[in-house]
């Protein structure tokens, strides 16, 4: 059968890309599924959120019924656990129970964090600064509140920009699963100091599935001098700028959500309103989703 992620297999390359392709949503209406409470979902819900997440790795929900009162958050992570996400990463910024609620803070710690204001993020994976041991490989986000006029999510599959670079060049892949193709600096993130952070974009995880860090931020990254890993993260930034039809855009409306393999993704500036503020919750997970 061969191993579709070895750089000198071609037909077994060949044979995944093909079948990636052509099983991949067409459009972001075909990401999204009804289903009447994130808290409680029937067989028939959870086939259809598993049949996107295992076409795109992501998924999004829109609920029609949920429980009048209920805990967002924890209807957010019963979600996961339906997922088998239920190792949560936690950091300091995130309540007791590991979600993190996001919205717009004019002072104080949080307002520090691009994620806090009303300021667009770049394409990023969440987590890419963290070790290996806390490497954030699911990721759900669940919005009580849009903003007053914004706030797009862009996303894309990890594996659809594998297959975009490898095409173009299967060098690019060969750079950018260096051990030390990008370095994120010591910093603080999200109120949580680390120490430097080397290693690849894309790597193999455990389970034989393709996995990625990456952040557009210029001033968070140092990337490897190697001329090969300069020309793919030049040929990563092109990608992402698109246009491509595996690039989605994505606003969440109250009471819809993603559910993801920790996708490439961003988030459009916003307008927030102070009487009806923006809130989401974020659910980091050391797990993958189950069966995807
Ligand atoms: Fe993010």
């Amino acid at each position: 059968m061969g191993n579709r992620f070895d750089l000198a297999d071609y037909p077994a390359y060949a044979r995944w890309r093909e079948a990636r392709i052509a099983a991949h949503p067409t459009s972001v209406a075909d990401l999204v599924v009804e289903v009447d409470d994130i808290a409680a979902l029937n067989q028939a819900e959870h086939a259809a959120l598993l049949d996107r997440i295992r076409r795109a790795n992501m998924a999004a929900y829109a609920e029609r019924r949920p429980q009048p009162g209920r805990d967002d958050k924890a209807a957010l992570t019963a979600l996961g656990a339906r997922f088998g996400l239920v190792s949560l990463d936690r950091n300091a910024l995130a309540d007791d129970d590991g979600v993190t609620p996001l919205s717009v803070h004019r002072d104080g710690t949080r307002a520090r964090y691009i994620p806090y204001t009303e300021r667009p993020i770049a394409w990023h994976t969440d987590g890419y600064y963290n070790h290996p041991p806390r490497r954030v490989r699911g990721l759900t986000l669940h919005c009580a509140r849009p903003a007053a006029e914004g706030g797009v999510n862009r996303l894309m599959d990890a594996e659809m920009l594998y297959i975009l670079l490898r095409d173009e060049d299967p060098g690019h892949i060969a750079a950018l699963m260096r051990d030390d193709a990008m370095t994120i600096p010591g910093n603080d993130e999200e109120g949580l100091q680390r120490a430097d952070t080397v290693g690849p974009v894309f790597w193999i995880d455990g389970g034989g599935a393709l996995a990625m860090r990456y952040t557009a931020r210029a001033r968070n990254v140092m990337w490897s001098p190697d001329p090969a890993v300069q020309a793919a993260a030049a040929a990563i930034r092109r990608l992402l700028d698109g246009p491509s039809p595996f690039l989605f855009a994505a606003r969440l409306e109250a009471g819809m959500g993603l559910l993801s393999n920790n996708v490439l993704h961003t988030r459009e500036p916003f307008r927030d309103d102070p009487a009806a503020p923006r809130l989401l919750y974020r659910a980091r997970y050391h797990d993958r989703i189950a069966g995807s």
